[in-house]
C-alpha cells in the first residue's frame, strides 16, 4: 500500500509541474483531489482493509492529500504572480478609464458662496430640513392667514398635535435656521445657512419641489443697511465678476424691515440687454433686508441692543445665470453628459 501512495505522488508531483497555467493546474487539482479523484477513491477503500492497517492508512492519504494541496497552492501562487494565470499581457493595449466623480455643479456653487462669505467672516450653520410650524413661519413674523401658511404652499407632515412648536414641515425656506442660528451662536455672530428646501410648485423649466437656498444673518450692536449693500457687493464682485453693479429695489418680507430686493447687472451681455435678462439689463438674485425686531425677540435676543441684516439666495437660480442652463430640472435628471460639463 505504501509503494502505492509513494508512487502517486511522484506522479501527481509531475503533474502539478507540468501544469502549463492555471486552468491545467486545475485539471491536475480534480483528477488527484476531486469528488472522483485518486485520493478519495482510496478513502474508499479504507473500510476493506483489516482493522489494524485502516488508521496507518487513513493517516498516510490524509498526509498526501496536504501535501498535493499545498503544491498545487504553491503552483498557482507562482502563476498569479506572472500575472493573467500565465497569460501574456498586452502593455500595448489602450487602457480602461479610470471614472472620475465630481460634485454636483449646484454643490460647487453652493460652496463657492459659502467660501466667499466665508472670507468675509461668515460661519456656514445647518439647521433641519424638517422643521417646525413655529420657526417657518411664528418666529419670522409671517402671520396664520399668510397665504405661505396655506396646505397648497407648504408640504406639511400630518400629526395629531396641531400646535405650532409640535406641527412639522419641510422648511420653505433657510430663513427658521436664523432662529437656531441665534440661540446656538449669541450675538455678534454671522453665519450662512445652505440647505434644501421644499415647496409643492408643479415642476416645469425654472420650478422645482425642492430647491436651495443660501441664507445669510449678522447681528451685532451697530450692524446698518450700508453694511448690508457692502457685503453683498462684495459678493456680488466675486461671484459674478468685478463690473458687477447692483440695484436694490424696496420690497417686503414679514422677518425683514426694511426689505429690498437685489438684482445684479446682467454679467451675460455686460447690461446691453440679451434673452437670459430679457432686455432688462438686470437679473434678480436675491431678497434682503434688515431682521425684524421680531425675529430677534423669538430667539431671545434684545432688539433694543442688538440688530443685524439677513439675505436670502437660490442656488439653482445663480448656477443656472452662471453657466447658462435654462431649465431647471436638468440639475436632478443625473444625466452624466450634463454633470461631466462641470
Ligand atoms: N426667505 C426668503 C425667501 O425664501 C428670502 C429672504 C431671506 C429674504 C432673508 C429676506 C431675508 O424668499
Amino acid at each position: 500500500m505504501s509503494v502505492d501512495l509513494q508512487s502517486l505522488e511522484q506522479e501527481a508531483r509531475a503533474a502539478i509541474g507540468a501544469a502549463a497555467d492555471s486552468r491545467a493546474l486545475d485539471d491536475v487539482r480534480v483528477r488527484y483531489l476531486g469528488r472522483k479523484g485518486a485520493l478519495q477513491d482510496l478513502m474508499a477503500r479504507i473500510p476493506t482493509l483489516p482493522l489494524e492497517e485502516r488508521r496507518t492508512f487513513g493517516a498516510a492519504v490524509n498526509g498526501l492529500k496536504k501535501i498535493l494541496e499545498e503544491a498545487i497552492q504553491e503552483r498557482g501562487r507562482a502563476f498569479e504572480a506572472q500575472g493573467g494565470g500565465g497569460k501574456a499581457f498586452d502593455v500595448t493595449l489602450p487602457g480602461q478609464q479610470p471614472f472620475v466623480g465630481r460634485r454636483h455643479p449646484l454643490m460647487q456653487v453652493e460652496q463657492e458662496i459659502c467660501a466667499i462669505f466665508g472670507r468675509l467672516g461668515f460661519k456656514v450653520f445647518r439647521g433641519p430640513e424638517v422643521e417646525t410650524e413655529f420657526h417657518n413661519f411664528e418666529a419670522l413674523n409671517i402671520p396664520l392667514e399668510h397665504p405661505s401658511r396655506d396646505a397648497f404652499d407648504t408640504f406639511y407632515i400630518e400629526s395629531s398635535d396641531k400646535t405650532s412648536h409640535a406641527r412639522r414641515l419641510l422648511r420653505s425656506h433657510t430663513s427658521p435656521s436664523q432662529i437656531r442660528a441665534l440661540k446656538q451662536c449669541p450675538p455678534p455672530m454671522a453665519v450662512v445657512v445652505p440647505g434644501r428646501v421644499y415647496r409643492p410648485d408643479a415642476v416645469d423649466a425654472s420650478h422645482s419641489f425642492m430647491f436651495h437656498q443660501v441664507e445669510g444673518l449678522a447681528v451685532d450692536r451697530d450692524i446698518r443697511f450700508s453694511d448690508l449693500k457692502g457685503v453683498l457687493i462684495a459678493f456680488a464682485r466675486e461671484m459674478f465678476g468685478a463690473k458687477v453693479r447692483l440695484r436694490f429695489r424696496p420690497s417686503f418680507f414679514p422677518f425683514t424691515e426694511p426689505s429690498a430686493e437685489v438684482d445684479v447687472s446682467c454679467f451675460i451681455c455686460g447690461a446691453e440687454g440679451c434673452a437670459v435678462c430679457k432686455q432688462t439689463g438686470w437679473l434678480e438674485i436675491l431678497g434682503c433686508g434688515m431682521v425684524h425686531p421680531h425675529v430677534l425677540r423669538s430667539a431671545g435676543v434684545d432688539p433694543s441692543v442688538w440688530r443685524g441684516f439677513a439675505f436670502g439666495m437660490g442656488v439653482e437660480r445663480i448656477t443656472m445665470l452662471k453657466v447658462g442652463i435654462d431649465d431647471i430640472r436638468l440639475f436632478f435628471e443625473n444625466d452624466l453628459r450634463l454633470l461631466e460639463q462641470f
